[in-house]
């Protein structure tokens, strides 16, 4: 039986991007390809989280005295083993450990990894999409891993993306050139080329902020949203509110659709709530490679030097142009 035009899988196409990198070692291609396949693990138990005992804050143990574990720890734990097996990493960053997660040298690689296992917990009892995302930086030399070796600007980043378990499993990933999306195939369990080159339209159609923060916020955030607001008139709408409360799945229907995500610092989160090292800096050179861009209100997300793992940042990512409006806005309001 003819099978028609086989699209191209996420293995081949990681393949594909190493032959064009005369200096590709192939170690970074064995990482993504890996990140792949801890994507598909941590599917498996998203899609059956209602079935096995992995729903919210059922304790620490079950009626047969077994562990509980929920699904962000499960996500960390498949994470920390898939890549400890693949030898292609030195060190690991995750929202989950208060510290860097070292690999022990035998099995340690060339790159180290910053994640956040899984983005958007609040929403996995209410079967609303949530999300892996990661990014990938190369070790410095083979000395002893030190915090200097994880603390690094977004821009030295070499790879970013995010697996966004929603209506269908994705993979949408960046190795600097282009953003590329991959659908799961749930009946044979491979990625599919099904978004290549995804670029960030330069209009906003879509606006996403939590508008229950309203309260805390900076004098500059709601005359912006006016602003943004004013475009739509009697005879069209040009603007919707969107907001899932998951960043990455946020961030995807943006890239897809055109959209601005503000999380900005606030009375409640003087820092900003979202961590700059596993969700901020991946989800900013992914916008930076799409045409978008990435900004803490100031500055460019990539430029920020983190001083601790778990530093926290204000974002507001999207179109170029609509980020540069609201740093303009908020130049006005200081
Ligand atoms: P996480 O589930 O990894 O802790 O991240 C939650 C983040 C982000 O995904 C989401 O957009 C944001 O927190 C929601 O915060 P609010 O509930 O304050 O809007
Ligand atoms: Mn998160
Ligand atoms: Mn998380």
């Amino acid at each position: 039986m003819s099978t028609g035009n086989i699209q191209k899988t996420l293995t081949q196409h990681i393949q594909d991007q190493q032959r064009t990198h005369l200096e590709a070692t192939g170690h970074l291609s064995a990482l993504l390809t890996q990140l792949g396949v801890a994507g598909k693990l941590i599917a498996a138990q998203v899609r059956r989280a209602g079935l096995i005992e992995i729903w919210g804050d059922t304790g620490d143990t079950n009626v047969q005295g077994e562990t509980v574990q929920k699904l962000d720890r499960i996500a960390q734990d498949v994470f920390v083993e898939t890549l400890t097996a693949s030898e292609t990493v030195a060190a690991m960053a995750s929202e989950e450990e208060n510290s860097i997660i070292e690999v022990n040298t035998h099995q340690a690689g060339d790159y180290i990894i910053a994640f956040d296992p899984l983005d958007g917990s609040s929403n996995i009892d209410a079967n609303v999409s949530i999300g892996t995302i990661f990014a990938v930086y190369k070790r410095h030399g083979q000395d002893e891993i030190v915090r200097r070796d994880v603390l690094r600007p977004g821009r030295e980043q070499i790879a970013a993306g995010y697996i966004l378990y929603g209506s269908s499993t994705m993979f949408v990933y960046t190795a600097g050139k282009t953003v590329d999306g991959f659908t799961l195939d749930p009946s044979c369990g491979e990625f599919f080329l099904s978004r290549p080159n995804i670029r960030m339209p330069d209009k906003t159609r879509v606006l996403s902020i939590n508008e229950g923060n309203e309260a805390y916020w900076p004098g500059w955030v709601k005359p912006f949203i006016n602003k943004i607001k004013t475009r739509n008139n009697q005879d069209k709408r040009r603007v919707t509110s969107r907001h899932i409360g998951s960043l990455v799945a946020d961030f995807h229907r943006n890239l897809i659709y055109g959209g601005l995500y503000l999380y900005p610092a606030d009375a409640r989160s003087p820092q900003g709530k979202l961590r700059v090292l596993y969700e901020c800096n991946p989800l900013a050179y992914m916008a930076e490679v799409a045409g978008g861009a990435a900004s803490d209100g100031t500055k460019r997300i990539l430029d920020i030097q983190p001083e601790h793992l778990h530093e926290r940042t204000a974002l507001i990512i999207g179109p170029k142009n609509e980020v540069a409006l609201a740093e303009q806005f908020i130049k006005e309001h200081s």
